[in-house]
């Protein structure tokens, strides 16, 4: 060991039970992920009883779980992190006051952390070279966001999103498809076998000269195209559903990454990170390297296994803080689902 601090961390914003232990910011020593889509899928998204009950029946075994992993005893936990927001009020709770309790048992200090900073930080876990200036974009099933990021904990938030984020994007129009969810690597499957230039979608906002975007234009017009189609819309059918999948992923791509190359461009930034569910995307992740590599500007994108909700993110969040001389947050600091990044 380093004789860095140890932090335990706990992530149930949404519905995903997450448990993760950090040797600091040197190593990530267990990332534990208990997935509920089996459970919310019937319904198409997350139902928030359903999630916050499992992750009350999931977290403390899951605890248990992480430590035994990585061999250690609570004892030797310096610090206890959690999410408190943004998410699900009730699925937030679980984790926090879970991970309070914790601190307080254990006697350690307990560090509240935002969402969005584990998701915008988490392309820097296991990089030697620590947090650098970059242009990030965070993509997720509830926020898309173009951030200035100059050290940790000192954000710009360039740009966001005016109606649907790009995960909620992907996983509506994969609802329309008649796709199982979440539609996201539904749709980024299927779009490896189909033709990005059979339905031409809009591209919204991208020449607009900000850092905003719009999706909600774009589900409107795939439910155009799908009542256009009339008789030969057929959700069986393999070679139509992978010709829209794909132009849907290209009209999504080209706007995520034409507007993250101009942010980069007008900051004269020398490093692009990508984050969040939607970096899994294997579309978005190739064009952005070719694009990035087009102005000579490194890119560093979270691995596909950081890239959605988990709490390695968030003990890599809180190890920066602490590391950055950012002190404990106070016990009475409360969950917020609207949290903001800054
Ligand atoms: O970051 P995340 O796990 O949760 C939130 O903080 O929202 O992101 C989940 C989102 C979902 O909308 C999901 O469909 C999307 O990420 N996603 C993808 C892919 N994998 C996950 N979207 C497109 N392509 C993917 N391969
Ligand atoms: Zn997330």
């Amino acid at each position: 060991m380093s004789g860095k601090s140890i932090i335990l961390a706990i992530e149930t914003s949404c519905d995903e039970t997450a448990v993760a232990i950090a040797e600091g910011t040197d190593r990530i020593l267990v990332s534990e992920v208990a997935s509920q889509i089996d459970l919310h899928s019937p319904y198409g998204g997350v139902v928030p009883e359903l999630a916050s009950r499992n992750h009350n029946i999931t977290l403390r075994p899951l605890v248990d779980v992480a430590l035994k992993e990585a061999g250690l005893k609570m004892s030797d936990i310096d610090a206890i992190a959690a999410t408190s927001g943004p998410g699900l009020a009730s699925s937030l709770l679980i984790g926090d006051t879970t991970a309070k309790a914790i601190a307080v048992a254990a006697q350690k200090p307990f560090l509240s952390i935002n969402h969005m900073e584990g998701h915008l930080l988490s392309p820097f876990i296991g990089d030697p070279q620590g947090v650098r200036p970059n242009l990030s974009l965070v993509v997720s099933g509830g926020h898309t966001m173009i951030v200035k990021v100059d050290s940790v904990a000192s954000y710009d938030v360039l740009g966001t999103t005016l109606d649907d984020a790009a995960g909620e994007a992907f996983d509506k129009a994969g609802k329309m498809m008649g796709l199982p969810y979440p539609g996201g690597p539904e749709i980024d499957r299927r779009s490896e076998h189909g033709d990005p230039t059979a339905f031409d979608f809009p591209r919204a906002m991208l020449k607009s000269g900000d850092y905003q975007f719009s999706f909600s234009g774009l589900k409107t017009a795939v439910s155009h195209r799908i009542a256009g189609l009339g008789e030969r819309w057929d959700e069986n059918d393999d070679d139509l559903l992978n010709d829209l999948c794909a132009s849907f992923q290209a009209a999504v791509v080209e706007v995520l990454v034409g507007k993250t190359i101009a942010a980069a461009r007008a900051h004269h930034a020398s490093l692009i990170t990508v984050s969040g569910g939607v970096s899994c995307n294997r579309g978005l992740r190739t064009a952005m390297k070719s694009a990035a590599d087009k102005i000579g500007v490194e890119l560093l994108l979270a691995t596909p296994g950081h890239s959605t909700d988990n709490a390695a993110m968030i003990a890599y969040a809180a190890a920066c803080r602490l590391e950055s001389g950012i002190s404990s947050s106070s016990l009475d600091r409360d969950i917020n689902p609207n949290l903001r990044l800054v």
